[in-house]
């Protein structure tokens, strides 16, 4: 079977495809336009996919000889999984591998917004650091304060479990189900969405995005939340609406937002929310460690693997 992979990945999962004698398609350069990509997912029987990509019906329609689809990361919302499912077409992702690393980011991103880290670097490069002053834009602690997440999977509890060894946090989640291990573990209390955005003081979210949730933090949102609160998304970008995210920001409604997802992404570089000082902003880097893509190289593969034998996914979407 011929395997097309759109990037380059960590060799372990290269290994792997190779050891099961799958033919490997590659492309002619990193960044392929649209065309070139389009052309090798047509030769493809199976695509193992790095980045965004779109996998619609429009896609599925041009690409008939294409039978799986083994994601490069956890979040499979650039997919149509409901017309995937009905062509047949399995997709795998990569969850569990990039849980810590993921959860790591987001627990940086909170603590650089709560001690005003990106004011603070800006301050010594600019030559601003000036005598001690005891009343200079102060950060505010986290202990004992409650973090809200909005979905507690794996990523999500990696975070609530930081949070609370950490800081002694309290954890409340909105989530789709009932989270029974994090409530008997982290104590974590289920709410409702609106009180999550009305008692939180930290908002992590690490939900899988689905269009249903596009924007849900927007100004009505930020307007119910404690002035104090602090807004991590490590997710996808199209949970905030970003102009909404500005004015609460710039307004002083809210106490700042670490973001390692933006919509779109790259991000534009005349944003207004990168000339805020209470915003920390990453290059969606939550995975980008050398365990984590070993991982996820090493999963994805064996996704295709599984596939090509005639097997289950290890680790499918659309069972
Ligand atoms: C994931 O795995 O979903 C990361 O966000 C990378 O896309």
């Amino acid at each position: 079977m011929k395997v097309f992979i759109n990037k380059r990945i960590p060799q372990i999962g290269i290994d792997i495809l190779k050891e099961n004698n799958l033919e490997i398609i590659t492309s002619e350069n990193d960044n392929p336009s649209h065309e070139e990509w389009l052309e090798n997912c047509k030769k493809a029987d199976i695509i193992l996919n790095v980045g965004k990509n779109k996998y619609d019906k429009d896609f599925f329609d041009n690409c008939l000889n294409v039978k799986a689809i083994a994601l490069f990361s956890v979040g499979f919302d650039q997919v149509d999984i409901a017309e995937a499912t009905k062509r047949k077409i399995p997709v795998g992702n990569t969850p569990d591998v990039l849980s810590r690393a993921t959860s790591d980011v987001a627990f940086l991103l909170m603590q650089m917004v709560s001690r005003k880290v990106n004011y603070n670097i800006e301050k010594v490069k600019s030559g601003n650091w000036k005598d001690f002053d005891a009343l200079e834009e102060l950060g505010q602690e986290l202990y004992g304060k409650t973090l809200g997440i909005l979905g507690l999977g794996r990523i999500g509890f990696e975070m609530a479990e930081k949070c609370k060894s950490a800081f002694g946090m309290n954890i409340i989640y909105h989530n789709r189900n009932h989270n029974e291990e994090a409530e008997k573990e982290l104590n974590a209390k289920y709410v409702s969405f609106e009180e999550l955005v009305q008692k939180s003081d930290v908002i992590s979210i690490h939900a899988n995005f689905t269009l249903e949730q596009a924007d849900i933090f927007n100004k009505e949102t930020f307007e119910k939340m404690k002035p104090n609160l602090i807004f991590i998304n490590t997710a996808r970008g199209g949970f905030h609406n970003e102009k909404d995210l500005y004015e609460a920001l710039e307004s002083g409604k809210i106490w700042g937002a670490g973001l390692d997802v933006t919509n779109p992404e790259p991000m534009e570089s005349d944003s207004p929310l990168l000339q805020l000082p209470n915003v920390c902003i990453l290059p969606h880097i939550g995975s980008a460690t050398i365990e984590a893509r070993s991982g996820m190289s090493k999963l994805a593969s064996e996704n295709v693997v599984a596939f090509s034998k005639g097997e289950k996914m290890p680790t499918i979407v659309n069972p």
